[in-house]
């Protein structure tokens, strides 16, 4: 039981990666509260469960002060909500634009803010927001992603720096294509799907999709107290795609 009478929070908890690191978090004994814009069909025994947009200031003030009264405590946040249009950069709109970094940078932003001081109140605790592996690299039809994900990357090697000394860990997972609907999603955007989805699977030195238990091990390692002196890190889960 690594997290055992930890209290954590994550975002994007209804589908995919998020979906499964509540999962792997209740598993190992924290007290899970789940957020995310859909319904939360699927949910370990005993979660609390906030239906929202986490680019909603209001939404993640109100949301963490309910998790500090039903649980006194706050130890790990996960931020794993996040979204993409796909497209380069002449066929992004100024809307799409907003809104990637809306749901992806500042839906990031209010929840480390929110946490962060019911989180310094219980004596520390470990942040960990969800990048991507392609800002790294630069990605094609992804702009307005790849540079919100770059904004995220940015965002948690600064407040690590800023409160490493109030015991919070900040670190960031850089997943590769992971096996999810969001995956599916960007396929589909694609003229020719198979293509697409062969030429990422190509992309990747494993020649391989990632998959949600692969993500939430490392979410795990970041979360508990065996990733004791890591901070202001980007774990890369992406099957060597930044190797080569
Ligand atoms: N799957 C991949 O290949 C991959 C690769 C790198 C990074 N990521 C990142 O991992 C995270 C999780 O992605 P996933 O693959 O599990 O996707 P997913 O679509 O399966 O799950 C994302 C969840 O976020 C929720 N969400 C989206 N916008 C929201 C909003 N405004 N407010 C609240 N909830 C919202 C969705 O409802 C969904 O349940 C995302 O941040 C994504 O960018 C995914």
């Amino acid at each position: 039981m690594r997290l055992k009478d930890k209290v954590a929070i994550v975002t994007g908890a209804a589908s995919g990666i998020g979906a499964e690191v509540a999962r792997v978090f209740a598993s190992e004994g924290a007290k899970v509260a789940l957020v995310d814009r859909d319904p939360i069909a699927a949910s370990p025994a005993g979660a609390l469960m906030f239906q929202g947009d986490v680019s909603d200031s209001a939404f993640a003030t109100k949301t963490v002060a309910e998790v500090m009264k039903a649980w006194g405590r706050l130890d790990v946040v996960l931020t794993a909500a996040g979204m993409s249009v796909g497209k380069k950069l002449l066929e992004t709109t100024e809307e799409e634009w907003d809104r990637v970094f809306a749901v992806n940078a500042k839906g990031t932003f209010l929840w480390l803010k929110a946490t962060l001081p019911p989180m310094i109140a219980s004596g520390g605790g470990s942040m960990i927001t969800v990048a991507s592996q392609i800002p790294l690299s630069g990605g094609r039809n992804t702009a307005s992603y790849a540079s919100s994900k770059g904004a995220v990357i940015a965002l948690t090697k600064s407040v690590a720096l800023d409160y490493a000394e109030d015991k919070i860990r900040v670190n960031a997972l850089a997943p590769g294509a992971i096996d999810t609907p969001f995956l599916h999603r960007s396929f589909k955007r694609a003229a020719d799907s198979a293509a697409a989805r062969q030429a990422s699977i190509d992309r990747h030195p494993m020649k391989r999709f990632g998959t949600v238990e692969e993500v939430a091990k490392a979410a795990l390692f970041l979360a508990s107290d065996d990733s004791s002196f890591t901070t202001g890190s980007v774990l890369m889960v992406e099957g060597g795609w930044n190797a080569g």
